[in-house]
């Protein structure tokens, strides 16, 4: 049943563009849902804006044979929200990157008719990809925020960062079983290659005994220099200590193996009993089941999207974000909608070290450093 709130919106698109992060399903499941009980037809592009390019989706929504209801999830939808990737693939579309590959993308849209609107669920690249395509072209969308980098400006998270921490403190606790077994020193290298905050956000969940982040703007000699300091530190005889963690941030561009193999040499002669290893966790973090507050958030955006969508709003992204810090209230308390120029250059801030949120979180980091080390 078409609610009197659907503007005449008939039919929706959904996407996944970027680096994946679990939840992204979920968020694809909840906008289909709410897009259905209102009426409106979903079809989900397939790889992202290639998909849009290349006129490649399917239908997200059925028809119910059964009386008295209209649209349905179809059985695909209505099981993915469980599970980590995504459903309908994603990609880093060079050709959307072009004006030629956005025209031919709006044109695509106009050709299978009928899209009112896309619902664009990724990170920094995908969202100003629809900016263009919006401004070029007048293709109206929605962006939901997800990367598990925690990147995206004017909200709090986005939809895969509570997974991918989960994932990374349980890989550094089954790391501390065997570090402790062995009376070792690991650096464990996380994901986040413009952005520590998994790893500033996971070494304090994760009892690290230090943590190395692009943002702080060390050199390699200081770098290495922490390491070392960390392992003496900590497994100094009257401490007892059995493991030492260090955390790194794929961000700094010295190679995890390089750091380790150069805080080894400068212990070695003072030291010569001190083991240091190198892990990296790579893609291990983006993959998994979406935890609890990952489908939370990712469902209360999707709805925040396609009511945004169906009101007659385009042009934004929803932010974890309350009203009270400006934005555009939704039906969700904790849900705010944001101008997408904001949202890029918030974005472009955080990025670069120039925003508040940064420089918070490195303060904090600092605050926190000498208890780490405790
Ligand atoms: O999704 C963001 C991110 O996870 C970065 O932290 C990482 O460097 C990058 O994606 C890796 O992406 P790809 O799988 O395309 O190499």
């Amino acid at each position: 049943m078409r609610g009197s709130d659907t503007l005449g919106v008939m039919k929706i698109g959904i996407l996944t563009s970027g680096g994946d992060a679990p939840g992204m399903n979920t968020a694809i499941r909840a906008a289909t849902l709410v897009a259905a009980q209102r009426g409106i037809e979903v079809v989900g592009f397939e790889r992202g804006w290639e998909g849009v390019v290349d006129g490649k989706f399917r239908a997200l929504t059925r028809t119910s044979t059964s009386a008295g209801s209209g649209l349905m999830p179809t059985h695909e939808v209505d099981t993915c929200g469980s599970i980590g990737g995504s459903i309908l693939g994603s990609a880093r579309s060079k050709r959307f990157y072009e004006p030629e590959g956005r025209a031919q993308a709006a044109a695509t849209l106009r050709s299978i008719g009928g899209v009112d609107g896309l619902v664009v669920i990724g990170g920094n690249g995908s969202l100003t990809g629809a900016n263009a395509l919006a401004t070029e072209h007048g293709v109206r969308y929605l962006g939901i925020p997800a990367s598990i980098d925690n990147d995206i400006g004017c909200t709090s998270t986005c939809i895969g960062v509570d997974t991918a921490l989960n994932t990374i403190v349980e890989a550094c606790d089954r790391i501390s079983d065997t570090a402790r077994a062995h009376r070792r020193a690991f650096v464990v290298e996380v994901m986040g290659r413009q952005s520590g905050y998994l790893c500033m956000a996971a070494s304090i969940a994760a009892g690290a005994d230090a943590a190395l982040f692009r943002e702080d703007g060390r050199s390699e000699d200081e770098l290495v220099d922490l390491v070392a300091g960390a392992v003496i530190r900590g497994f100094a005889n009257d401490r007892g200590k059995q493991r030492v963690l260090v955390l790194k941030a794929e961000g700094i561009e010295v190679p995890c193996t390089r750091l380790v193999r150069r805080a080894q040499e400068k212990i070695e002669a003072t030291h010569p009993d001190l083991e240091i290893r190198a892990t990296v966790l790579g893609h291990l973090v983006r993959g998994g089941n979406p935890s609890f507050l990952d489908r939370m958030v990712a469902s209360r955006f999707a709805l925040a999207a396609v009511m945004g969508l169906a009101e007659g709003a385009s042009g934004e992204m929803v932010a974890w974000q309350s009203p009270l810090s400006g934005g555009v209230s939704t039906v969700d308390r904790s849900v705010t909608r944001w101008p997408l120029a904001k949202v890029l250059e918030e974005t472009q801030a955080l990025l670069d070290g120039q925003s508040k949120v940064v420089q918070q979180r490195v303060a904090l980091m600092h605050a926190a450093a000498g208890v780490l080390a405790l």
